[in-house]
């Protein structure tokens, strides 16, 4: 596989998923620089992961604002390109509900999902364009197979993916669409992808699959992913011009196994 970046910006680097892609970057070898709010991620005993500080060590944490591009701009230049991974599933944080990396102290606004899901991905997009050398654009989505969500959280990830087809010509787009991530970073995952799992061994593999399909959680049962896989299929992707437009489930994971990181 060819490889085309060598230093990427990561908007949300220290997040959930952000961490992982970081990780999987720094695994090939890659420069890789991180924005977020607080800048390097606050550390939680039982979150912590055995490669956390390895990545604290080797990611230049940029503390900024995706909506604010002047407390970022400068650092687009030299960067090959773009991963954005920032956005709320519940306008209501759900990390203070399960106090999994949420910032107590934090003086933020409520992120709406107009301002996290689409407006950090189109002022980042929009100063990406802007600085010569960025190549490549890659944004996390979301499949629309999560039951019980505010349909705002996918129309607003689908007027990115828009805007970025858009501007194709000038920046190449990676957008995957994943469904429910997990890993032991995030122990309250777990339980939930094995309840995901469980049904669809009873839907794929019992006559119950017949009175199943036509339940919400059905789809969402298929859509269960471990992070590590998305984040490959990110560095993957980016190293691959071939990989272009969007990814749903079962391209993120045909991708994401491709080349599997270190980690
Ligand atoms: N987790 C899943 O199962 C799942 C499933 C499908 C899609 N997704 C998508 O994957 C992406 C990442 O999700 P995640 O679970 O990793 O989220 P997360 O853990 O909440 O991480 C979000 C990251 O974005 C940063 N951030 C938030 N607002 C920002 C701003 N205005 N400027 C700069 N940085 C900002 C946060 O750090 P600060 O607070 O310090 O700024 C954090 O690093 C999202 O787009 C989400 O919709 C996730």
């Amino acid at each position: 596989m060819p490889t085309l970046a060598r230093k990427i910006f990561v908007v949300g680097g220290s997040g959930f998923v952000g961490q992982a892609i970081c990780r999987a970057a720094l695994s090939r070898g890659w420069q890789v620089l991180s924005l977020s709010r607080h800048g390097a991620p606050e550390r939680n005993a039982t979150t912590q992961d055995q490669t956390t500080t390895c990545v604290d060590n080797q990611v230049q944490w940029i503390k900024g604002n995706a909506l604010e591009p002047d407390t970022y701009k400068e650092h687009l230049a030299g960067c090959d390109a773009i991963v954005h991974s920032v956005g709320v599933l519940l306008e209501t944080s759900y990390k203070k509900l399960v106090n999994v990396g949420y910032n107590s102290s934090s003086s933020y606004a409520a992120a709406t999902y107009e301002s996290a899901n689409r407006d950090t991905a189109l002022n980042v997009a929009r100063a990406a364009r802007e600085t010569p050398g960025v190549n490549t654009f890659a944004y996390i989505s979301a499949s629309d197979v999560l039951p019980f969500i505010d349909s705002r959280y996918i129309s607003t990830k689908r007027e990115v993916e828009r805007e970025l087809l858009a501007h194709q010509d000038q920046m190449r787009p990676i957008i995957l669409r994943p469904g429910f991530m997990f890993s032991s970073a995030r122990p309250i995952t777990l339980p939930i992808a094995a309840g995901m799992e469980a049904f669809q061994t009873l839907y794929d593999r019992t006559p119950l699959g017949c009175v199943l399909k036509h339940t919400p959680v059905a789809k969402a049962a298929h859509s269960v992913l471990r992070r590590e896989v998305v984040a490959d299929a990110i560095i993957n992707g980016i190293s691959d011009p071939k990989v272009s437009g969007v990814l749903e489930i079962a391209d993120i994971k045909r991708i994401g196994s491709a080349q599997p990181s270190l980690y």
